[in-house]
Parts: C-alpha cells; sequence; structure tokens
C-alpha cells in the first residue's frame, strides 16, 4: 500500500483523514499534470497533437477545481481566504496580506 502520502503514522488517521489525505494527493497529481501538460503544449508543433494534449490538460483543470472544492467545503478558514482572494483585481500580495489582516491567522 502507497505511504508516501502520509507525514504522520498511517494509522493514526481516521478514516475522513484518509479520504482528506487523498484528494490533498490527487490535487497535487491534478497540478502537476496541469504543468507537465503545459510544457508540453508549449514545445508541441505537430497541431494535431497539441489539441490532444489541450484537451487532457483541460480535463486536468476540472479535476483540480472538484478536489480543490471538496477541501474548501471542509476548511472554513482556507473559505474564507479564497473569497477574498480568488477573482480579485489588483496586486495579489496587497489583496492577500488585507485579508489576513481581516481573517486573522
Ligand atoms: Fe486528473
Amino acid at each position: 500500500m502507497a505511504s508516501y502520502q502520509y507525514h504522520e503514522p498511517a494509522k493514526d488517521f481516521s478514516p475522513q483523514d484518509r479520504t482528506a489525505i487523498r484528494i490533498f494527493t490527487s490535487l497535487i497529481e491534478e497540478a502537476e499534470a496541469i504543468n507537465w501538460y503545459t510544457q508540453r503544449i508549449e514545445v508541441e508543433s505537430d497541431n494535431e497533437a497539441k489539441k490532444i494534449i489541450e484537451d487532457a490538460r483541460d480535463e486536468e483543470y476540472k479535476h483540480f477545481s472538484m478536489e480543490l472544492e471538496w477541501l474548501i467545503r471542509r476548511h472554513p478558514k482556507w473559505q474564507q481566504y479564497l473569497k477574498k482572494i480568488l477573482f480579485s483585481q489588483g496586486d495579489i500580495v496587497q489583496i492577500a496580506n488585507k485579508a489576513e489582516k481581516e481573517i486573522g491567522s
């Protein structure tokens, strides 16, 4: 059984924790896939192959978004930060620092 995803003894986690850890791990893998596909798209010269890779990358956007949504539904403070930072306009660091002051760390 794979255990690379655990940084603490696996036996100490509840079934709910294990599910969350699986989703965190999947989220990381989706981000890696998006990165890898994006790199391949950048260097691919065959337009038909490029479209196939773009389609695969776009599918990973959906997977990443679903997993992120699953996680943030279970982390209220994370929700608070995302509500203030995602889709905002302007300097991201300033927006995040303002959010931190409002939300507290
Ligand atoms: Fe995926």
